[in-house]
């Protein structure tokens, strides 16, 4: 009976099969059902047996209960089970339904002893991120992955509602967008890059920002975005940051201002997280706190009053203050707290400091760009973005400068034809997620967290 042919074997008499969400809808109560999925509690009592059915599809798991003559050695914590039985209406108000088995069948056992998931225990994400191929058979990474993917479409559904055009730029790509040397580079085993028979003919890359590409696409369609995969060799070991991780990219042509600019990034980043905090997060505390610090329009200071604000604090910082010094974490942190712990944009950021696609504020008395970044509570830096140097002579001998002019005489080209003031900005997924689920360490708001020293499975 334990065999999956045996189970298949009765296929045509079966009874209607259902995933635990649905089973919690009333409209199966009464009716002969069967569900399939992985035992999370596991209670024998004297006259019954108590069992908790999880199949991902919520994070409630179904209550079984069967006499305990069905009890078997087999059945235990974390198993693998189909039960078939009659759909009942409960007497407990947080379990509204309940299933009364008639049969159960142990599809996958599971070795208490080698399971490193122990009943009854409360594991940490630490503890639990030890096991990547294991962790999403607990309640806690399981109900995360559910709202990851929820709030992947929440993302898609905001860019289509609001007009914009999905664009898949590449993953294998041969410039350095950002300029910060922080690239993977990508060749067959055995080839060296002085090699003529390199497979590309030139040295080519993971993509640390789908933004020029974007670029591209922004001279023909004035709204456009890309949500992928993106990939950074940051020597880092922090709580923020991985060596791949998913970013959201929009690029907005015709826009003129920062605060056109930040305006629609602000919409983005409040309605997709509003979407998804009130699709899976409404059960937890933090979505009232969301939604209101959400509903409020964020603060901007320049960069120069954020360093005016950290040299007047009594705060002791590792890192220098000095005008000129890119903020750090504790910075960014601080000035979150500074401005009542809700999201803040920094604009005008040196000049020096940013990528040479960013806009030249040349009526700035000091050097500045027309950059902007993003800081939220508990996470700091979430979303960078910048005006781009749309003039054509401005922005060839920036690159000149940067001895990239031959590298971009493609992006020049950009320039060339038909240039229009356009803007964007690119917002770390994993560090949104860590923000509106206040979760510690980046590597617990993902499948499969790469970083220094480890690409475990
Ligand atoms: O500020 P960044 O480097 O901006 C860009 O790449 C622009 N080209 C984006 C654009 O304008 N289209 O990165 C954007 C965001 C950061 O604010 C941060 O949230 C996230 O990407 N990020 C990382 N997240 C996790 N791990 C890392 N190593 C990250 N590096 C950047």
């Amino acid at each position: 009976c334990r065999s999956g042919v045996t189970v298949r074997r009765y296929c045509m008499k079966n009874p209607t099969k259902l995933r635990v969400s649905e089973a919690f809808l009333d409209a199966q109560v009464g009716e002969k059902v069967r569900i399939q999925g992985w035992v999370r509690s596991f209670r024998p009592q004297k006259q019954n047996l108590f069992l908790h059915v999880n199949d991902g599809s919520s994070l409630k798991s179904l209550q079984v209960i069967a006499p305990a003559a069905m009890n078997d050695p087999l059945l235990g914590f974390g198993c693998a089970v189909e039960v078939r039985g009659i759909l009942k209406k409960s007497p407990h108000s947080k379990q509204p339904v309940e299933l009364e088995a008639e049969q159960i069948w142990v599809i996958g056992e599971c070795n208490p002893v080698d399971f490193p998931f122990k009943i009854k225990e409360r594991h940490s994400l630490e503890y639990i991120r030890q096991f990547l191929h294991l962790r999403c058979r607990t309640n806690a990474f399981s109900s995360l992955l559910r709202i990851r993917s929820e709030a992947t479409a929440a993302v898609h559904s905001y860019f289509k509602n609001n007009g914009f055009l999905l664009v898949h730029t590449p993953t294998i790509t041969s410039n350095d967008c950002e300029g910060a040397g922080e690239l993977f580079q990508v060749e067959p085993p055995g080839t060296t890059f002085a090699n003529e028979g390199s497979f590309f003919s030139v040295p080519v890359y993971l993509t640390v920002s789908g933004q020029l590409h974007l670029e591209v696409m922004s001279g023909a369609f004035p709204r456009v975005y890309t949500f992928g995969p993106t990939f950074r060799a940051e020597n880092s070991q922090s709580r923020r940051h991985l060596a791949e991780f998913f970013m959201v990219e929009a690029e907005i042509s015709f826009t003129e201002s920062i605060e056109d600019l930040t305006k629609v990034w602000k919409t983005a980043a409040s309605d997709f997280t509003i979407i998804s905090a009130y699709i899976f997060l409404s059960p937890l505390h933090l979505k009232d706190t969301l939604d209101d610090m959400l509903r409020k329009s964020f603060p901007v200071i320049t960069y120069t009053e954020a360093i005016d604000i950290l040299k007047r604090s009594s705060e002791t910082f590792t890192f220098p203050t000095d005008w000129g010094c890119d903020l750090m974490t504790e910075h960014e942190k601080f000035l979150v707290k500074h401005c009542g712990n809700i999201p803040v944009f920094v604009t005008d950021y040196p000049h020096d400091l940013k990528p040479f696609y960013a806009r030249d504020n040349q009526d700035h008395p000091k050097h500045t760009a027309a950059a902007v970044d993003l800081l939220v509570p508990g996470v700091g830096e979430l979303s960078g973005g910048s005006l781009r140097e749309e003039r054509l002579d401005l922005l060839r001998s920036r690159l000149g400068e940067c001895g990239l002019e031959d590298t971009y005489s493609w992006y020049l080209d950009l320039r060339r034809f038909g240039s229009v003031p356009h803007g964007g900005f690119g917002l770390g997924f994993e560090r949104y997620l860590q923000c509106i689920l206040g979760v510690d360490n980046i590597k617990d708001v993902i499948p499969f967290p790469r970083f220094s020293h480890s690409c475990l499975l």
